[in-house]
């Protein structure tokens, strides 16, 4: 188990997760400290990337065996949220089912509850898949991911009001005027003005979350481009991770991601003044990733 580099709040391993989480010294470090494992396994793509990938059963099999093993790292209130891409079959103009099938196998194994699901919609994606797209134009544009929230407990950590959205123009002249037709909707819902006239300081945001790689990833580009790193070729926005430590973790909760690949989960935890644990194989990506501290770094200073 190599230490790749440590900041003030996290330390990143180098290595594969099966064999850092079943290290004696890293188990007795973290079990059940963690409040929250946020990651993205490697999805079982057509095009191999350069970390490669299983395919089928043995996918299956691979991912389901981490669940037992994260669990034993959970808090007995935390949370692990994975977010899932979709897959299609090789050659082929209709879709994979092997990630549900995982993460089936997934919950099973770990005997754990489906708390929430969310889409995130990656707006800036390319056409794909390329042939059915833009090609032979019989499908169209594959542009969001899945991301499962689940707990080994119904009632985890969370709190919404961490993550209220602004309110929309609407919204907020409601506030102002105090004007609604109050009563039964078509759907049958009843809404009192009362509590619809409430200013909560914010809108609860849905379950379908719209993020785009932006500036932190410029600042990550630029550092891999300065040291002749190739940059990770699936990054995640930083906004998604963001969303989900606010929403299920407090200030100084332990967050682990053991797929780190550029350490996103990490880079945010740190700016939200959370501790945390990254693992990951790839040199060049961990090399990749110091870049992401260099600027918050700089940033607060
Ligand atoms: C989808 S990427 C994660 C991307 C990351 N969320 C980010 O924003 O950069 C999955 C990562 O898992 C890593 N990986 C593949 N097999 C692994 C294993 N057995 N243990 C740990 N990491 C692994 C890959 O090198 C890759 O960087």
């Amino acid at each position: 188990m190599k230490v790749a580099h440590t900041t003030t709040r996290g330390i990143a391993f180098r290595g594969l997760a099966e064999e850092v989480l079943r290290d004696p010294t890293f188990r007795r470090q973290y079990r059940r400290k963690v409040q929250l494992i946020f990651t993205s396994p490697p999805f079982p793509l057509n095009r191999k990337k350069k970390y490669g990938n299983l395919q089928g059963e043995e996918y299956i099999e691979w991912l389901a065996s981490f669940a037992p093993i994260f669990c034993g790292f959970l808090k007995p209130n935390g949370s692990i949220v994975m977010e899932i891409g979709n897959a299609w079959k090789p050659g082929s103009p209709v879709m994979s089912t092997l990630a549900l099938e995982a993460l089936l196998a997934f919950m099973k194994k770990g005997k754990l509850h489906l708390c929430q699901q969310f889409i995130c919609h990656h707006p800036a994606r390319l056409p794909s898949p390329a042939q059915w797209v833009t090609v032979k134009r019989v499908r169209v544009k594959d542009s969001y991911t899945h991301l499962w929230w689940m707990s080994p407990t119904e009632h985890p950590k969370a709190d919404n009001r961490k993550v209220l959205r602004d309110y929309s123009p609407s919204m907020l002249k409601l506030l102002r005027n105090k004007r609604y037709n109050a009563g039964r909707r078509p759907s049958q819902h009843s809404i009192g003005k009362k509590s619809f006239f409430k200013n909560n300081k914010g809108a609860i945001p849905p379950n379908v979350l719209t993020y785009a790689n932006t500036k932190s990833n410029d600042e990550y580009q630029e550092h891999c481009r300065r040291h002749g790193l190739m940059p990770h070729p699936a990054r995640m926005p930083a906004g998604l991770p963001k969303f989900f430590i606010k929403f299920l973790t407090g200030p100084r909760s332990l967050v682990l991601d053991p797929f780190a690949g550029s350490n996103t989960t990490g880079a945010v935890a740190e700016l939200l003044k959370r501790r945390w644990v990254a693992i990951e194989p790839d040199k060049d990506y961990l090399k990749g990733s110091k870049g992401r501290f260099l600027a918050a770094k700089e940033k607060r200073a």
